[in-house]
Order: C-alpha cells, then sequence, then structure tokens
C-alpha cells in the first residue's frame, strides 16, 4: 500500500460507521446526525438503543443498517441469559423481530437479520456458549463482506470514469444523498467508483464530484460531501433543484447513486429525489447508474410498485435544520416519504459486486447468478 492509499484508508478508518465496542458488549457507530459538525461516536448496548439509532438515522444507509442490525443483534444475543436453546432461540427471534421494525425499506435490514436467523438455527443443537461466538463471527463476516463488496462495485464504477477521462480529461460525477463510506462498511457503493480512483493516482484534478444537498435530511451535504472532501476530492454541494441545470450545462458526464431496494425487475427505490434525476438525466442523455450490493436486490418484490416507502414526520420538513419553522402552522406537510422509486428502463446500468448489469435487468440479474 503505497503512502496515499494508506492516508486514504486512515481517514476511512476513523470515519468507520460501525464497528464492535467494548468487549463486544455493544455496538460502536458514529452518530450520523451530529455529521458534520460533530465527530462523536457512541456505544449501543441494548436493543431498544440499537433500535432508536437506526429509525433515527444515526446509523442509516442500506448495508449500514444491515450490518448495524447484524452486529446488534449478534451482541443482544450475547446478553441472553439462558443455557436452554430453545428459550435461547425465542428470545433471539424477538430481538430480531424487532430491530426489523425499526426501518421498512432497506431490504439489507431484513436480508442480513435472516441470515443471522438461518445461522442461529443451523446450530441451535451446540451450546449456548458456542452458538453466541458463531453469532458474532457471522455478524463480523457480514460486515468484512461487505467492504469487499464495495470495493468491487468500485472497481467497476472506475473502469466507467476511466473511459470518461480518456475522452475528456476530467470527469464530473454527480451524486445523490449517501452512498458513501458512512452508509456502508467502509467504502460506500456509489463513492467507492471515486475512492478506488484515489487509489489509482487520481489528482484533485481529474475529478469533481457534485453533490445534491438531498432535502429533507440533508445526506448529500451533511455526508457526502463530508466524507469525499476529506478524502481530498473535489467536491460540491447544490441544492436539489439545481441539479436539473447542472446537467444542462453538460457539467455533468455520469450519475452515480446508491439503493435501498432493487425489485426483481430492477425498479430501484433510493432517496427521495432520486427518480427525478434519472428523468432528468435521461432527458439530457446523461448515464444514470445505481450502484447495489446483491444484498440489496429482492428477488421476491417483482417490481417497484411493490417496495414499501417509508414515510417519516413531518418535523423534518417543516422544523429540522431551522432555528425557526419554516412553514406556517395551518399548511400541511404531512407527505414526507423517504424514497422513491426509478423506473428500470431509465438506468443505464446496476452496478452489482458481480458485474455491470443492464435492461432487461430480470435477465442480467439472473445471467450474474444475483437471483
Ligand atoms: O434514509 P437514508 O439516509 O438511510 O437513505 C439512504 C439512501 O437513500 C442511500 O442512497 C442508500 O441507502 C444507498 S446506501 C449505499
Amino acid at each position: 500500500m503505497d503512502s496515499s492509499q494508506k492516508a486514504l484508508d486512515d481517514f476511512l478508518d476513523d470515519i468507520i460507521t460501525v464497528k464492535w465496542g467494548r468487549e463486544k458488549q455493544s455496538i460502536d457507530i458514529i452518530d450520523q446526525t451530529l455529521l458534520p459538525t460533530e465527530i462523536l461516536r457512541v456505544e449501543l448496548d441494548t436493543k431498544e438503543k440499537i433500535w432508536e439509532a437506526i429509525k433515527k438515522l444515526r446509523v442509516r444507509g442500506a448495508p449500514a443498517i444491515g450490518v448495524s442490525a447484524a452486529m446488534g443483534l449478534a451482541v443482544c444475543a450475547g446478553k441472553i441469559n439462558t443455557t436452554d436453546q430453545k428459550e435461547f432461540y425465542k428470545e433471539f427471534l424477538n430481538i430480531k423481530e424487532y430491530l426489523a421494525s425499526a426501518r421498512p425499506t432497506a431490504v439489507n435490514l431484513f436480508w442480513a437479520l435472516n441470515r443471522m436467523e438461518n445461522v442461529c438455527k443451523a446450530n441451535l443443537e451446540k451450546d449456548i456458549c458456542t452458538i453466541k461466538n458463531i453469532l458474532f463471527e457471522e455478524a463480523w463476516k457480514i460486515r468484512e463482506e461487505d467492504v469487499q463488496i464495495s470495493r468491487n462495485i468500485g472497481k467497476i464504477g472506475f473502469s466507467l470514469l476511466e473511459k470518461i477521462k480518456k475522452e475528456k480529461g476530467t470527469v464530473n460525477v454527480l451524486t445523490h444523498c449517501n452512498a458513501g463510506t458512512l452508509a456502508t462498511a467502509k467504502y460506500g457503493t456509489a463513492t467507492a467508483p471515486m475512492y478506488i480512483a484515489l487509489e489509482n493516482g487520481w489528482q484533485r484534478n481529474d475529478i469533481s464530484v457534485f453533490c445534491d444537498e438531498t432535502r429533507p435530511l440533508l445526506q448529500g451535504a451533511r455526508l457526502t460531501a463530508f466524507e469525499l472532501s476529506h478524502a481530498g476530492i473535489k467536491t460540491s454541494v447544490q441544492c436539489d433543484n439545481m441539479a436539473s441545470l447542472l446537467m444542462k450545462k453538460k457539467a455533468i458526464d455520469i450519475i452515480f447513486v446508491g439503493c435501498d431496494r432493487v425489485a426483481a425487475n430492477g425498479d430501484a427505490a433510493n432517496k427521495i429525489g432520486t427518480s427525478a434525476l434519472a428523468i432528468i438525466a435521461d432527458y439530457y442523455k446523461i448515464p444514470f447508474y445505481v450502484c447495489a450490493p446483491s444484498s440489496t436486490i429482492d428477488k421476491d418484490t417483482l417490481c417497484g410498485e411493490d417496495i414499501p416507502i417509508e414515510m417519516r414526520s413531518d418535523d423534518e420538513i417543516r422544523t429540522m435544520w431551522y432555528n425557526h419553522p419554516m412553514i406556517s402552522e395551518n399548511v400541511d406537510t404531512s407527505f414526507n416519504p423517504a424514497f422513491d422509486v426509478t423506473d428500470s428502463k431509465l438506468i443505464t446500468g446496476i452496478i452489482t459486486e458481480r458485474g455491470l448489469c443492464s435492461y432487461p435487468y430480470d435477465k442480467s440479474f439472473s445471467n450474474l447468478g444475483l437471483v
């Protein structure tokens, strides 16, 4: 590893989303609601605290939610006080169901918790201490795999960036929300191509990233811009409603976004505002890529219509981030969906860790053995 690669790795390790807390009695997360002004790590040692952290977006982003829930489940299972396997399993399932209720859209949450359940079930004849150790190991494996998955997605995304750089000399990327380090175990999905570019010696003038601020919770402004700029990438933030003009002015070469759930036909749910971007990108003929670990592809959800969309409190629209409410009391703000679904026809490609998929996605997923 050369020195610039090491510096990048050290930085990413400093803001690592989730790790074990002391003696594996807790999970240790960076509280993302406080970024970028404060970098505060907190230890969560009960199922209630883990649930609250996921619900309130202290830890967020589809893969990170899955990893945190799996590690959290291992921690909570480690504290179940019984020597009876049946009793253990019953309590394990209670905790699992409780954590699964924290957020509905990101399928990684259910995927990771189900994987933990399968491992628990398969080892139930063993003594409780061994089962607990197996659960810790499995949760860590989910985390480690996520790191590798991000790198693979990053390498495929980087090959797209290289082509643009060859043609134009520099690359302008647009992204939405945060599908970065903070949303995964390490490299992000939509940000991974840029991190791989840095590892390959790209300099500040080779690439610029335009981050949508991402109303109402500002993950693009607070999180993506924070992590990319600290990693040394030329970064700017624009209000969501400026993306169209940016694209019209030909300032954008490629769009990378993450996703929370991809249906079997390739329709992809991601942070609210993503589908508008895809529609505009289609109009201006700008390639629009969804970066999706295979854990985000849900073969049981046939199309976007079937993806459950989380509705959140309208405080996020009315008051959050402002010193004073920005909207009169008698104005309705109850419509606050956290995600929308981008029609698969508008997606140039879905980048998975196993390869680049294209429309029609059901065939492409099956060719790569993803469904
Ligand atoms: O509500 P959030 O902040 O959890 O939403 C996150 C996103 O929409 C991300 O783009 C998505 O989870 C991709 S994560 C690699």
